[in-house]
C-alpha cells in the first residue's frame, strides 16, 4: 500500500518556473502540500504573494495557506528579474486578484511553527533565494534536527552562471542566505543548473498541452510564452528551462537525478564571482561533504512526468 503523502513547505518566489512548481505539487499525489512561504527574486514579495494566491486558486486549492517572507536580501540590494518573468512575475499569464488573503503569519513563523510540530516529518522545497530559511533557522536552531530533508534549486557547479557569469540567480540574489544555509548541517539536496538546464519544455510540449483546453493548459502557455521569449533572446535557447519542478519532482522522484555527496560553498565577498556556487570535486579542502548534489538528469523523463501531470491536473479543473 502507498505510504502516506509526503509533507512538503514550498518557499518560492513565484515566477513563472515556482508556478510550474506549484502546480506539479498540487498535481501530484505522493505530496501534502502543508504551506507556500514566498520570498523575494523573481519579483517582489507582496507580487509573489499574489502569484501564489493566484495559482493557487486557478488550481482549485485555495485552502493552502500562503505566508509572506523577506522582502530584501539579508546585506545585499533587492535584485528581481522582470526581464526573466515579466513586471508581474508570471510572464503573460493574467490570473483574476485573488479571493484569499494571505496567512496573517510571517514566513519564518510559518515554517517555524509547522516543522517544530511535526518533527521529522516536513520537507522543505526552496526554489527561491533562501533569506526565508536561514533566518528560521537562526531564529529556532532546533529546526535543524527536526527539518526532514530540504531541496534547493540552486547554484551553478561546472555550468555557468545565469545571472553572472558564474552565480546562479537563487543564490546571487542572496549569497549570504545560501552560506548559511549550506553550511548548516540540514540534509541538504542541491538542484544545480547542471541539471536544471537540460530541462527544456519545448513550443511542442505546450502544443500537446493546449489540446487539452483548460484555464491550467491556458495559464501555462500563456506564462510560458514570455519565458520561452526571454531565453531565445537572452540565451539562444529554444523553448524554457523548467528548473523548479524538476527540484519538486525529486521529493516524490528521487530516481530522476543521480546525486554525490559533496563539500559545497558559496562566496560571498569577491565581486567577480559573487554567489558563486562551488563543490570540491577533487577534495582539495579536505572538508566532509555537507550535501548531496544532483550531477546527472534523465531530462526527457522527467519532461514527459511533467506533461502528463499537468495533462492530469487540465482534466481534474475542466
Ligand atoms: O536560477 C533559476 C532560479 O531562479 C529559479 O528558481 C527561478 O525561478 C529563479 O528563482
Ligand atoms: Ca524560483
Amino acid at each position: 500500500m502507498a505510504g502516506a503523502a509526503k509533507r512538503i513547505i514550498l518557499d518560492t518566489d513565484p515566477g513563472i518556473d515556482d508556478a510550474l512548481a506549484i502546480l506539479l505539487a498540487l498535481a501530484s499525489p505522493e505530496l501534502n502540500v502543508e504551506a507556500l512561504t514566498v520570498v523575494m527574486g523573481n519579483c517582489s514579495t507582496a507580487q509573489g504573494v499574489s502569484n501564489a494566491l493566484g495559482v493557487l486558486e486557478l488550481a482549485g486549492a485555495g485552502n493552502i495557506p500562503v505566508a509572506p517572507g523577506l522582502d530584501r536580501p539579508l546585506l545585499q540590494p533587492l535584485l528581481t528579474a522582470p526581464e526573466t518573468h515579466g513586471h508581474t512575475g508570471l510572464g503573460y499569464a493574467q490570473l483574476p486578484p485573488p479571493r484569499r488573503h494571505p496567512a496573517n503569519q510571517h514566513a519564518v513563523d510559518l515554517l517555524i511553527e509547522r516543522i517544530m510540530a511535526a518533527p521529522g516529518e516536513i520537507t522543505v522545497v526552496a526554489i527561491g533565494p533562501l533569506t526565508n530559511l536561514a533566518l528560521a533557522i537562526r531564529r529556532e536552531p532546533a529546526l535543524l534536527q527536526a527539518i526532514c530533508e530540504v531541496v534547493i534549486m540552486g547554484g551553478a557547479l561546472r555550468h555557468e552562471g545565469n545571472t553572472t557569469p558564474l552565480a546562479e540567480f537563487n543564490v546571487y540574489v542572496d549569497p549570504h542566505a545560501a552560506h548559511i544555509v549550506y553550511h548548516s548541517g540540514l540534509p541538504l539536496t542541491l538542484v544545480p543548473l547542471d541539471v536544471t538546464y537540460q530541462c527544456i519544455l519545448t513550443q511542442a510540449d505546450v502544443e500537446r498541452l493546449l489540446a487539452l483546453d483548460s484555464p491550467i493548459t491556458r495559464f501555462i502557455a500563456d506564462a510560458t510564452r514570455f519565458y520561452m521569449e526571454f531565453h531565445d533572446e537572452y540565451q539562444d535557447i529554444q523553448g524554457c528551462v523548467i528548473n523548479d519542478p524538476l527540484a519538486l519532482a525529486l521529493t516524490f522522484a528521487p530516481d530522476l537525478v543521480e546525486t554525490r555527496p559533496l563539500h559545497v560553498t558559496v562566496d560571498t565577498h569577491s565581486p567577480l564571482s559573487l554567489g558563486k556556487t562551488m563543490a570540491d570535486f577533487y577534495g582539495a579542502w579536505s572538508k566532509p561533504p555537507n550535501m548531496q548534489v544532483a550531477l546527472k538528469v534523465q531530462a526527457r523523463r522527467f519532461i514527459e512526468l511533467f506533461l502528463e501531470r499537468m495533462e492530469t491536473l487540465a482534466r481534474r479543473l475542466k
